[in-house]
């Protein structure tokens, strides 16, 4: 992709976008999600394409060394990471900046990840409160500096990037502080999605917030985040925001085409249809047969469970969908279930 001008039909001038020393083309990231963006859903999406950067979930530094430690295997979040194709982003969390940086170390020389990513954005109690981590730490931007310096050293050559959200609360967002915080402590780019900590996923994005911080940032890239569920949505961001690359999250979990019907937006292109409601099946049946060979046939069950309701998510019938694919305890249950349910929904449709 070279600097063009703006193209006729999106409006979008895109140019390309490096974090470090790689090249994030279509400049449209899968978001770490915890819970869900493990190897079978990045392989998903992977087949689809349109994903530039596909990240994993978060990773407990602390709890990594410590099963370092006791060389115990790698946690279930590091699956299909030594193998799988790259770009690919690895996320951790934890408040130390030395334990951060062995980890990142490890991530970036043993298992040679495209980037190390840090999390400064979750908000949930048990990251929060009880570790003083995710986005605890935007009341400190010398602190979050001071850990990206530390990793960004451990980890050179490979590329440090750091995910925030626009502070803690409404009434004190720092973004442009932390942002800056980050750049001067040598990561290679920023993610920001939208929402304080306090919001959780309430309102909407504030992409004006997020688009504030361009201009404080002399080096990195920006990548915006928050409530991008369509292509057209996408371009718009591209359009409207100076960012230099999109981050999309929860819209993809039922719709992993999602970035290849962006990435074709993004060329101008026709945006390709979601898939018939039979191949949307298929491929639902193709990530539960992933899951259920990592992680067995009771525990792939339950963790396929809230993909299935993703997948169903929109259609007509979804809600009686969900509520009998929630209850399935076995492979033969979720076959089953999907046989009679699935197909439903989708004559419903029609
Ligand atoms: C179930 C779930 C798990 C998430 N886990 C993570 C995570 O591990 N790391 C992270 O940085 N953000 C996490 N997020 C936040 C998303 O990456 C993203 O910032 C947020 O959902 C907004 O984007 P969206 O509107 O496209 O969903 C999670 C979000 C959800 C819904």
């Amino acid at each position: 992709m070279s600097v063009t001008s703006p193209h006729p039909t999106t409006g979008v001038q895109l140019k390309p976008l490096w974090i470090g020393d790689v090249c994030v083309d279509p400049p449209i990231l899968q978001a770490p999600m915890a819970g869900f963006t493990n190897f079978a859903f990045r392989q998903i999406v992977r087949e689809f394409g349109g994903a530039g950067l596909q990240a994993t979930e978060m990773v407990s530094a602390r709890s990594f060394v410590w099963l370092d430690e006791h060389e115990a295997e790698h946690p279930d979040r590091l699956w299909g990471v030594q193998e799988e194709p790259r770009p690919l982003a690895v996320q951790m969390w934890d408040n130390d900046p030395e334990t951060l940086a062995r980890v990142g170390q490890c991530l970036a020389r043993e298992f040679r990840v495209s980037v190390v990513d840090i999390n400064f954005g979750c908000p949930v109690k048990q990251v929060t409160q009880k570790a003083h981590s995710g986005s605890y730490l935007l009341r400190w931007p010398d602190r979050v500096g001071q850990i990206v310096e530390r990793v960004v050293k451990a980890c050179a050559p490979t590329p440090v990037t750091a995910k925030i959200r626009l502070g803690c609360t409404r009434d004190t967002v720092n973004a442009i502080d932390v942002a800056q915080a980050v750049e001067a402590a040598g990561a290679a780019a920023l993610t920001v999605h939208g929402r304080t900590a306090q919001d959780f996923f309430k309102g909407s994005a504030d992409w004006d917030r997020i688009a504030q911080i361009k201009p404080h940032l002399a080096r990195i890239p920006l990548i915006g985040n928050g409530d991008l569920d369509s292509a057209e949505k996408v371009v718009a961001a591209f359009r409207r925001y100076p960012v230099d690359g999109v981050m999309i999250a929860r819209a993809s979990l039922g719709k992993p085409w999602l970035f290849a019907q962006a990435a074709a937006a993004l060329r101008g292109e026709v945006i390709p249809p979601d898939p018939p409601l039979e191949e949307q099946r298929a491929i639902m049946l193709k990530h539960f047969a992933l899951v259920l060979e990592r992680f067995g046939p009771e525990r792939g069950t339950m963790l396929m469970r809230k993909y299935a309701a993703c997948y169903a998510s929109g259609l007509p019938g979804a809600r009686h969908f969900r509520g009998a694919i929630s209850n399935a305890q076995s492979p033969e249950d979720f076959y089953r279930i999907v046989e009679e349910l699935f197909p439903k929904v989708l004559s419903l449709q029609s």
